[in-house]
Order: structure tokens, then sequence, then C-alpha cells
């Protein structure tokens, strides 16, 4: 029997912003302890096993897993995620949060904690791009566009230079081979025409280098590019080298809320050689 043109389908889950606190510890670095209530591990923890129900092939995490870095924040995040890191069925990549703090920075704690599979790292080296094969059919191209400045309020995003011409290679490489490349990183790349006015504080960090992003998807075939930061869920077309890309922003997967674009969720996406066969939305609390 003739396979499908596009091959065997993958399917990928994607959530993000989980921002798991230790509420014990605020105030703290600028934040109180009422903040930490925006956001329950709880969500989270049943998304995740929604998608383990579900049987994902792999899941990626797209940032902010903590609310400000501290220790112990880290140390919850991977004990919720480490069923699919043990499956090796996890990428992660860091958001502003979670290097909130210098010294969440200098102790390269995301890395020590998660890194990019989720396991933790004993010796701290740079890891992104990080590309993960998704079955013979598809790749996953995580990038680090979290960056540490004085004020972290203001302090934008940057993939940089070294990762983004490494990403183009990356890109141009799996396109050769038929596959379908779907890059992830943390902050948005263009907002979408329906702002929502409490977000106020993301829209003032932006990614510094998103028009690089634009580029690569109008010059090169991306299926998707998949983000987090902004904690209202939304999907922007761009133009792309291989038709429409898909921009999907994965909102919160914690957020406690009732406007239906901030209600915590996770995505499923269904991917084959030809690209994103399907997008499908979990929602927590609707059944
Ligand atoms: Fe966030
Ligand atoms: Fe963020």
């Amino acid at each position: 029997m003739a396979a499908a043109p596009g091959g065997r389908i993958v399917r990928l889950g994607h959530i993000s912003d989980l921002h798991v606190s230790d509420r014990s510890r605020y105030p703290r670095n600028g934040f109180s302890a009422r903040d930490c209530e925006k956001h329950s591990a709880r969500l989270a923890k049943g998304l995740l096993d929604a998608l383990r129900e579900i049987g994902v092939d792999h899941l990626v995490v797209t940032g902010d897993l903590t609310f400000s870095g501290e220790p112990r924040e880290f140390e919850r995040a991977a004990d919720l995620l480490r069923p699919f890191a043990e499956a090796r069925k996890l990428t992660v990549v860091p958001g502003n949060h979670d290097l909130w703090t210098e010294d969440s920075v200098e102790t390269a704690r995301f890395l020590r904690a998660l890194g990019p599979d989720g396991l933790g790292m004993k010796k701290a080296v740079p890891s992104y791009p990080h590309v993960v094969p998704l079955g013979d059919e598809a790749v996953l191209v995580a990038l680090d566009s979290a960056r540490w400045g004085e004020d972290p309020w203001t302090t934008p995003g940057r993939i940089g230079g070294d990762q983004l011409r490494a990403a183009r290679e990356i890109v141009r490489e799996h396109a050769k081979l038929g596959r379908a490349v779907v890059l992830a990183f943390h902050h948005h790349v263009v907002l979408p025409p329906e702002r929502v006015p409490s977000d106020v504080h993301v829209a003032r960090m932006p990614l510094a280098d998103a028009d690089q992003v634009v580029r690569l998807v109008a010059d090169l075939p991306v299926a998707a590019v998949l983000h987090g930061h902004r904690h209202t869920a939304f999907r922007v077309d761009l133009p792309g080298a291989a038709g429409a890309t898909p921009v999907l922003c994965a909102g919160s997967a914690s957020r406690v809320a009732d406007e239906p674009v901030r209600r915590a969720r996770a995505y499923v996406y269904e991917i084959d050689r030809t690209g994103v066969r399907s997008v499908e939305a979990l929602v927590s609390g609707s059944e």
C-alpha cells in the first residue's frame, strides 16, 4: 500500500508559561504573593496528564517555567515535566522569567534544573539551537530568546546572529530532505491585531530581532513557529517560502482566568512532511 503523500503523522504537544511559583517566598523580585495566584500548577498538571493520555509523540515547552527563576520553582517545574523528560519526549526553552534575577543567570539555574531536554545538565553549556527529530517527517528546532537585563520589566528578548545563522542552515538542510521544520522559542514575533490591554507588560518585552525571524520564514520553508510569552492564545500567519506559515502562541498552561483567550491550555499539532495538518486546543475546564 502506498504511503500517504505527507508520510506518517507526528503529534506534537505545546505548552508555555507555567510560571510555577513558591508563594511562601514572596514578596520578592518585584512580585507580591498575590501575583503568584494568577497561575495554578494544578491546571498545568491537568493539561500535562491530558497530553499523556492522548499519547503525544513529543512535548515542547516554550519558556517561563518559573515565576522569577527561584531554585524551588525550577525543582517544581522539573517535577511536573519529569514523565515527559524521562520518556525522552520533551524539549524546553527558557523564558525571560527563568532569567529574572542576576543570581538565576550566574548559577545557570535553567540549564542545571531543566536544560533543552528537561533532564537538567551537570555542566551547563550553551545548548541552543537544540534540534530534535520528530520521526522522519519533521524536526523541531528549539532556540533561546531569553536575555538577562538590569531591568527585567523592559529587557527585550533576542535570538541573536549566531543562533539565527545556525537555524538557517538547519532549516535548509532538513527542508532539502523533505522534512517539515518547526521553530520554537519564548518571545512573540508579531502581535495580533486584537491586543489585550492587560497584557501591556509583555508588550514592553518584545523580541528585538523578530524581523530576522520574519525574514527567515520568508526565505526558507518553515512549517510553523511556536512561542509563548504573551498569556493569551493566538495565531498569526506569516507569508512564508512554503506558503502561509502559522505562528502560534500557546498562552499560559497555568493561568487562572475567565477570559476565553487567557484560559489555561495546551495545543496538539498533527504534523507530516507537508506541514501542520491540524491544530487542536485542550482548554482547561472545558470538557
Ligand atoms: Fe510568561
Ligand atoms: Fe515571558
